[in-house]
């Protein structure tokens, strides 16, 4: 749902939903109607051109052909043009002996332009008649886009339903860091996360974190296995030896948000304050992670003190046995771990929740946006749990030495290419400079401008120059030399002194040298 307008609606509806149905109403409140949303990019950003000749020439019939990108500099092919979902639904069945994934996606669409043809992205996968509003369609195959062509050109503005089914051997997606993700088998079933590129290697998605929308999921796994999806468990029937579970998430999403983890879990609900909570932990991590988990329902009041209500309906966590990956993800309503994490992991992906899930990021390259804030996070945690404070901790990496080029570059503000999305500096010095702007500004304002930016883009999506604006508009400072010199200069800051290096830095090698992966 690119557009706010849009979204706006789609919440009205999750909130009547809400007020009628038997759920908790702990995360009803609606989008603050006052938002004023992004200033001057629009939802939908320039597409990227079509790569076709014709649907490229102009006056041609190239304004009815949807672009294959949005434009994002890491990913140009993700996501597409001419589209906005408002909801999907997946009915899939998954056998973890054949690793083989069978299923139909109904895609609800907005055409936000004529459209003659429009893409979806999905890899891999044999396609069975794809369907727009109940008439075949012609589909052709490139790359990573499906490429759909109605019988009939739609026209701007209308509402239509494409039906997708599909089936094939589920691979994982390699991302240019090397890292692995989308639906990777485990031992037992699945581990499914798909930050930033993994959702089309398992389902047709408009995959870019641009256009959330409304989820249900329902997977069909042999009985004996769970899979545990976004939001509230509507449905869990046994039939045939299968078991299906139904999984609904009414508020908006992002497609690399979603999951449908599967394997042999133990299922624990409760609650956490007013929100129900689904806690599935593989066997073989229960041990390790009863004495965390314990502290969801503590973690989630505490951020919630902090930045604001729990934006979603449920909450919970998924710990799986999955060494292939080496790293949680903040799968929304349901953080996904690859083992058992430890306090600031959980922290960590709980506090996404807030910033990343709720509040996203509009382009891959300003991924700070979520990483320092999720980072900064876990140095709030332990200021207020006992624990180093805030300040020691950026004192102690602000004597990293200028001379360690990993630790200060790239600055996280520029990335500058998709292998440093998830770069360390995107991390550290993220989190150093919200630190750094907590102590320039200082706490009041500093924590009004947290609330804000996380009441003001509820649902949303963000770019890093708002940001900026509103922490000037807050503190009535001109911040733009000190976030310069924070998020976009190479390097150690000038102004930050670089004596005592090598102590601090052994310090943090002896503390960090584990490598948590985040
Ligand atoms: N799990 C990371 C976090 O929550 C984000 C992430 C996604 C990641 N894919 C990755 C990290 C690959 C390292 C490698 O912050
Ligand atoms: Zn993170």
């Amino acid at each position: 749902m690119p557009i706010r307008s849009s979204v706006y609606a789609a919440c009205a509806v999750v909130v009547a939903a809400l007020v009628v149905g038997a759920a908790a109403p702990v995360a009803a409140a609606p989008p603050d109607p006052a938002d004023p949303g992004g200033p001057a990019v629009s939802g939908t950003a320039a597409p990227v051109a079509a790569a076709s000749p014709e649907a490229s020439r102009p006056g041609g019939p190239s304004g009815a052909v949807g672009a294959p990108g949005v434009g994002d500099p890491f990913f140009p092919l993700a996501g597409n043009g001419g589209i906005d979902v408002q909801d999907y639904n997946l009915k899939l069945a998954y056998d973890p002996a054949t690793d083989r994934l069978e299923g139909t996606a109904t895609l609800r669409i907005v055409a936000t332009q004529d459209l003659r043809r429009f893409d979806l992205d999905l890899r891999e996968f044999t396609l069975g008649t794809v369907t727009v509003d109940g008439v075949a369609a012609t589909f052709t195959r490139d790359g990573q886009e499906l490429q759909i062509t109605p019988r009939r050109t739609l026209r701007k503005g209308a509402s239509f339903t494409v039906v997708v089914p599909y089936s094939g051997v589920a691979k994982p997606v390699t991302d240019p860091d090397d890292s692995i993700e989308g639906f990777v088998p485990t031992g037992d079933g699945a581990f499914v996360v798909n930050e930033p590129q993994g959702s089309p290697g398992w389902y047709p998605a408009n995959d870019t974190p641009r256009d959330k929308a409304t989820y249900t999921i329902a997977m069909t796994v042999p009985a004996g296995l769970t899979a545990v999806g976004n939001g509230a468990l509507v449905s869990q029937t046994a039939a045939g030896g299968r078991t299906t579970f139904t999984w609904r998430e009414r508020f908006p999403m992002a497609p690399y948000l979603t999951t449908i983890t599967i394997g042999k879990f133990v299922v624990t609900t409760g609650r956490a304050g007013g929100i129900p909570t689904y806690v599935a932990v593989d066997p073989s991590q229960a041990a390790a992670s009863a004495p965390v988990l314990r502290k969801l329902p503590e973690m989630v009041a505490f951020l919630q003190d902090l930045y604001g209500p729990y934006p979603f309906e449920t909450v919970g966590a998924i710990v799986d046995d999955a060494p292939d990956v080496g790293y949680a993800l903040e799968t929304q309503t349901k953080p996904a771990f690859d083992r058992a994490p430890d306090d600031a992991t959980l922290l960590h992906e709980l506090s996404h929740q807030w910033y990343g899930d709720a509040v996203t990021l509009r382009q891959w390259p300003d991924i700070w946006l979520h990483e320092g804030f999720a980072t900064w996070s876990e140095w709030i945690w332990a200021e207020r749990h006992g624990g180093q404070t805030a300040a020691q901790r950026f004192a102690d990496l602000a004597a990293t030495p200028a001379s360690d080029d990993d630790f200060w570059n790239p600055p996280p503000g520029d990335p500058g290419e998709a292998a440093n999305l998830f770069a360390g500096s995107v991390y550290d010095r993220g989190a150093m400079t919200l630190q750094a702007l907590r102590e320039k500004i200082g706490d009041r304002a500093f924590f009004t401008v947290m609330r804000r930016w996380y009441a003001e883009h509820k649902y949303g999506n963000v770019s890093t120059p708002e940001f900026v604006a509103l922490a000037q508009q807050v503190s009535r400072q001109d911040l733009g030399a000190f976030f310069k010199a924070w998020l976009y200069t190479p390097g150690k800051p000038a102004f930050l002194a670089d004596d005592g290096a090598a102590v601090a830095s052994a310090r943090l090698a002896a503390s960090e040298g584990g490598g948590r992966r985040r």
